[in-house]
């Protein structure tokens, strides 16, 4: 049985003061036992988040790091091994905001996985279609090709400790949410990718859905077969709704 897990990326948000008055409200939740839960703040508010949450069955992530691990001449960048000195457990691999926006390719997202790994956090790799690739019925495709370069980069034995979540595009951020029946398709096909590599990894892994996911949809999506649980944006800012959340995980 895999484990159910909520993720929260709280994206560029907060200040010292609302990162505090985020946390308490986190810490005041009643977690249900049986899911794991992982916030994602920006890195300069890492080490704030992790002193914080101390004792809490909470972990933390963090959103990007360096194409390489260790410590060295990258100007502006946080590395793996620094974020897992800091008391992270987990990082966000290929965000489509950083795919799209920040112009990271396969490529450099396959040194950020290989790093993340190296320093012993668990990655995230994130993966959609936009909206354009979906109506021209490219969304499988698209989806097989970002997950692909993985495997063929580093292999199956890569998903042994890492998750995936599936994330149109055109469902961040918007309000508009893949229905359950769209996502389970695209979670079961990326299943059956990782089964064609090996079975006993496919079944492992954990599939994350990711879009507009909220507590008022949030049930039927986890309800789904192959969703194993979300990653939040909008609505991981807000601790009630967060911890709704992640109650609809634990059912
Ligand atoms: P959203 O973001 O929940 O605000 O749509 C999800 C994400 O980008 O991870």
């Amino acid at each position: 049985m895999r484990r159910p897990m909520v993720a929260g990326n709280w994206k560029m948000h907060g200040t010292r003061a609302s990162v505090a008055e985020l946390i308490e409200g986190l810490a005041n939740l009643a977690l249900p036992g049986g899911v794991d839960v992982a916030v994602f703040p920006p890195s300069l508010h890492v080490s704030l988040v992790v002193d914080c949450l101390e004792g809490q069955s909470i972990s933390v992530g963090a959103q990007n790091c360096a194409p390489q691990a260790g410590q060295g001449a990258l100007t502006g960048e946080v590395s793996s091994t620094q974020l897992a000195d800091a008391g992270c457990k987990f990082v966000l691999v290929g965000h489509s905001e950083r795919r799209q926006i920040m112009g990271e390719s396969n490529e450099v997202l396959n040194r950020k996985f290989e790093a993340a790994q190296a320093a012993g956090l668990i990655p995230i790799l994130c993966i959609g279609e936009t909206l354009e690739e979906r109506e021209a019925g490219k969304t499988l495709e698209v989806v097989g090709q970002q997950l692909g370069s993985i495997i063929e980069e580093l292999g199956i034995g890569a998903f042994v400790n890492a998750v995936i979540a599936y994330e149109p595009v055109w469902a961040i951020g918007t309000g508009l949410t893949a229905s359950p029946e769209q996502a389970q398709e695209v979670h079961a096909a990326i299943r059956a990718q990782l089964k064609k590599e090996n079975s006993e990894v496919a079944q492992g892994v954990r599939l994350l859905y990711g879009g507009s996911v909220k507590a008022a949809n949030a049930v039927e999506l986890f309800g789904m077969p192959d969703i194993d649980g979300g990653l939040i944006g909008g609505a991981s800012l807000n601790a009630d709704e967060f911890g709704a959340i992640i109650r609809a995980a634990g059912n």
